[in-house]
């Protein structure tokens, strides 16, 4: 069996990344709620006590049990985990005069196994409201910053630490060290648990949970949907059904391709053809939000008519990941756990299916390496991301099958050049902009007024901020000579230059 950290968690926003920070060393944890407390077992080598949004003080959460780890096993709290440590040992936990928050420099450290290798002005991030004026006897500080005493402290005589700040937060820059020494240096894990491992777990949890029941998922051609269902049919097999839809508004000859790799990957897949109800459906609409719910609602009736059509169906799977989840959490609350613009919204309540995630605990790069140790083909991993809504949101203003059909022919071309001269990977999205103007142009002896195409190509680590790609110019020059030279309807080519803030990725 693994070796495993317990991650107790209060409810902190920053829970999960400290799980990511340990995948990163190669060490398998367990996130159990403050709640519930797992009794203690042979695989678990080391506990971290997890940040939370309430206060040593307020009462809200339950004074928790800790007897039954504290001693035995090398314990780390981190911000509320840290104070709360102090606090039920006697210590004084007071609201602190300024807030806490952001960048602050190690003034002290003592030379505690925990600070091996981490130096005086090393940044490390805060993120707290109260703070720990006076520590307990028997503890000792060892280190501190400018405005916080007791950044850090250890309980003599056992292996039991407290850190104030945020070491799975990558502004603090030696945080990742720190975690290391805890899991390796003090706590003696092995380090190595790896996508294999996360595999073989994830494929027995399905197993359990699904049982003989039936399943069905959504498949968009994109990495997190495949790896999901690749991941759910090496666990149950025959039991697994995939769906995908083609909405009319996929890249050119998207939707025949992606069919053909799930089925070489061996996949049950039905293909739904809904071009015409979704353009129909679309048809005069021009405000970008009315064009996702309509695309939303009608993905819905779709997915909801073809696996009605099966016999039994008890579970939906989605290939929800982290950041999913922490977006949906954060914006409305833990009970939902859809992204408002996921495309399977508002399916479960609907059909009464039960869910079942099984990335739901992973990056986009963990996903990507699970799809990787899945032998997935690396044309699906390697993809750029896609919005659901597809080229809908990148038809400014109302959509017909004139434009999706010009659109898609640019975009064709301007992603196969990409590939053609080996730029697609650097880029982390691209895509071409059908522009609902008109202007003059010259071809031949003849005057046109014709539709204006813009590229756009990004860089960016996770969509949430981006900047605009530098693609060489003798490379723009000839993707936008022959976009205007093959595709019928464009007389000029524009490339968009924003970053992202202010302006997004996608122009609606
Ligand atoms: P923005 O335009 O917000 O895009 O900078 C960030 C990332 O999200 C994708 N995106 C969407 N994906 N449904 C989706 O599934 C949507 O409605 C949607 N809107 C934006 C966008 O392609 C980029 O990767």
């Amino acid at each position: 069996m693994e070796e495993k950290v317990l991650i107790i968690d209060f409810g902190s926003q920053y829970t999960q990344l400290i799980a990511r920070r340990l995948r990163e060393l190669n060490v398998y944890s367990e996130i159990h709620p403050c709640t519930n407390l797992p009794s203690l077992d042979q695989q678990t080598k080391a506990v971290i006590l997890s940040g939370s949004p309430y206060s040593v003080s307020d009462g809200l959460l339950p004074a928790i049990d800790l007897s039954m780890y504290r001693g035995k096993l090398p314990l780390l709290g981190v911000c509320y985990g840290a104070q709360y440590l102090a606090h039920a040992n006697g210590g004084f936990v007071v609201p602190s005069k300024i807030r806490e928050y952001g960048r602050a420099n190690l003034s002290m450290v003592n030379d505690a196994v925990l600070f091996e290798g981490i130096s005086l002005n090393s940044q490390v991030w805060m993120s707290h409201g109260d703070t720990i004026k006076e520590i307990p006897q028997g503890f000792e500080t060892i280190a501190s910053t400018s405005s916080v005493e007791n950044a850090a402290f250890k309980i003599n005589g056992e292996p039991t630490y407290g850190i104030q700040f945020h070491p799975e937060v990558t502004h603090s820059t030696d945080g990742k060290k720190l975690l290391f020494n805890f899991i390796s240096k003090i706590a003696g894990l092995k380090q190595n648990w790896n996508p294999d491992h996360f595999i073989v777990a994830a494929t027995q949890e399905i197993q359990d949970k699904i049982g003989t029941d039936k399943v069905i998922i959504g498949l968009s051609g994109g990495v997190d949907s495949s790896v999901a269902a690749i991941l759910l049919k090496k666990a149950i097999d025959k039991q697994l059904i995939g769906i995908f839809i083609d909405n009319g508004l996929l890249r050119k000859d998207e939707f025949e391709q992606v069919l053909e790799a799930y089925n070489e990957m061996g996949l049950h897949v039905i293909g739904v053809d809904a071009k015409a109800r979704f353009l129909n459906e679309l048809k005069g609409i021009s405000d970008p939000e009315q064009k996702r719910k309509t695309i939303g609602r009608v993905f819905i009736e779709v997915f909801e008519e073809e696996a009605n059509k099966l016999e039994g169906i008890q579970w939906l799977a989605q290939g929800t990941i982290y950041p999913d989840v922490i977006e949906s959490v954060s914006v409305k609350g833990p009970s939902a756990t859809i992204k408002s613009h996921h495309n399977v919204g508002g399916l479960p309540e609907k059909m009464k299916l039960k869910i079942v995630e099984p990335l739901r605990m992973l990056f986009k790069d963990e996903v990507r390496n699970v799809g990787h140790a899945l032998g997935i083909d690396e044309i699906i991993l390697n993809r750029h991301p896609f919005p659901g809504p597809g080229l809908a949101i990148r038809i400014l203003g109302d959509v017909s099958i004139e434009k999706v059909q010009i659109l898609q022919e640019a975009d064709a071309i301007f992603i196969s050049e990409l590939k053609a001269k080996n730029l697609y990977p650097q880029v982390w999205q691209a895509g071409a902009i059908f522009l609902p103007v008109q202007s003059v142009g010259v071809m031949g002896d003849e005057r046109t007024y014709e539709h204006v195409i813009c590229l756009r190509a990004v860089t960016s680590v996770d969509g949430m901020t981006a900047d605009f790609c530098h693609l060489p110019h003798d490379f723009l020059s000839l993707v936008a000579n022959r976009i205007i030279n093959e595709v019928k309807g464009i007389n000029r080519v524009v490339y968009d230059i924003s970053s992202k803030p202010p302006a997004t990725i996608e122009w609606e």
